[in-house]
């Protein structure tokens, strides 16, 4: 699958994935994030797509095969004990082998097997078959347990995948904080503490967990009496897609997809009520008390992704990414919450590009696209295959090695590019 002349970044490329491979799961980074993640791991098989479809395909099947009975499909599986890790399985306390989180993550899987299926139809069959069951419980799990508003709604920040973007202020807010139950941050021992979220929200996020743990992760109870719970845009649009790819996914299976479709059209009418008519865009809301968030973020653009657009919502990406060198930042560079190096406050996250890129991609709008891959190419080869990026001067960030910014170098922005003069000055 190599070119004549290769881009040294391929294999640079190439080596974090396998570099972070712990024999059948990749984490996303050493000592940041130890452990198997659902979307990095689902952008790590299809990296791994591009010169090891075996591997591609072990990957994805490890992360099935923990799977709940309720058809959830875990954020995090902790397959090895990491006491460098906060918070582990033991403060989770779910009850599965090998360990999980309880909550879940952007449902990328439908999508992305259905890109590992076209790169090998042959050798993705069996695995077709083996996955599509499983795919059609997990977004009967995401409708049923998540949508009775309409949209999907998160009951942790983390499930959204964007952990403190500006969407979730209003919720965390409503969050009671456990003063007399002190903790370790582990993560601010291996990043720039001025990089990860504040000490503010992981107090509202362990509240959060330690309300999930005392109901064991029961959805209704979340849903229900749980301390926070919004409707978020990010996640209902990945969904949305991810139904789209599933209904061709059965397709090609010559399964029945009547019941898929009807969900994919209920999630849609569902998905409407997140726009924001007086600020134009889709908005986050909290469904305690059905205030709006208010805020731009990068959930709003992945609108894109699901094949949504409208002209108001297009005004805001084209201000907003001209008010950074590299798009698209996670927050609103116009906003006063606009933090260009914390985490989802505003930072440029290649991998929600990668997606982003494939709604541009299929909308026709191929001069946006163009942009959206040369820049985000740019900041790899400048600064290497970081978790994210400062929008403003492409200053890397957060975790070095990452899997899912090295997978997308090869399945997206890198793919076909020529080598620059300075390519590859990874440090850590
Ligand atoms: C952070 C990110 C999340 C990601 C995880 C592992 O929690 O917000 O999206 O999956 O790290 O990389």
């Amino acid at each position: 699958m190599t070119s004549a002349i290769e881009n040294p970044l391929d294999q640079a490329a190439r080596d974090v994935l396998l570099g972070n491979d712990r024999g059948g799961y990749t984490i996303p980074t050493a000592r940041l994030y130890p452990y198997q993640w659902n979307w990095d791991s689902m952008f790590s098989a299809w990296g791994y797509g591009t010169f090891d479809m075996a591997r591609a395909w072990q990957e994805v099947d490890l992360l099935f095969s923990s799977q709940w009975d309720t058809g959830m499909v875990p954020h995090i599986i902790f397959h090895n004990p990491d006491p460098d890790y906060f918070p582990g399985p033991g403060v989770w306390g779910a009850t599965q082998t090998p360990p999980t989180s309880g909550i879940s993550q952007p449902p990328v899987a439908a999508t992305l097997i259905l890109k590992l299926y076209e790169m090998d139809p042959k050798a993705g069959l069996p695995h077709l078959k083996t996955l599509y069951p499983k795919l059609v419980a997990w977004h009967a799990w995401w409708m049923r347990e998540r949508c009775k508003d309409g949209p999907v709604a998160i009951i942790h920040p983390w499930e959204s995948g964007r952990d403190n973007c500006p969407d979730w202020d209003i919720g965390m807010e409503g969050v009671q904080i456990n003063e007399d139950d002190p903790y370790t941050r582990r993560d601010t021992g291996h990043v720039n503490a001025d990089e990860r979220p504040l000490k503010w929200d992981y107090d509202r996020y362990l509240a959060i967990l330690a309300f999930g743990r005392s109901v064991h992760w029961n959805d209704r109870a979340m849903y229900e009496d749980g301390p926070f719970l919004m409707a978020d845009p990010g996640i209902t649009f990945v969904l949305l897609r991810a139904f789209s790819d599933l209904i061709e996914i059965g397709r090609i299976l010559g399964e029945d997809t009547a019941d898929l479709s009807a969900q994919h059209d209920q999630l849609r009418e569902g998905a409407s009520k997140l726009w924001n008519a007086e600020k134009g865009w889709f908005d986050a809301y909290d469904l305690r008390t059905g205030q709006s968030a208010n805020v731009l973020g990068s959930g709003a653009f992945l609108a894109y992704f699901a094949g949504v657009s409208r002209p108001a919502l297009d005004a805001h990406f084209a201000r907003i990414w001209d008010k950074v060198a590299f798009g698209v930042p996670s927050a609103d560079p116009e906003s006063e919450r606009f933090d260009p190096r914390r985490y989802w406050r505003g930072p440029t996250w290649p991998v929600v590009n990668s997606l982003i890129a494939m709604g541009l991609t299929d909308m026709g709008r191929n001069e946006a696209e163009t942009r959206l891959r040369n820049e985000t190419a740019a900041l790899i080869e400048a600064g290497g295959f970081w978790e994210y990026y400062d929008p403003m001067d492409g200053t890397p960030c957060g975790g070095a090695s990452f899997g899912w910014t090295a997978a997308i170098w090869l399945t997206w922005c890198g793919k076909d590019r020529a080598a620059v003069q300075t390519a590859g000055k990874e440090t850590e």
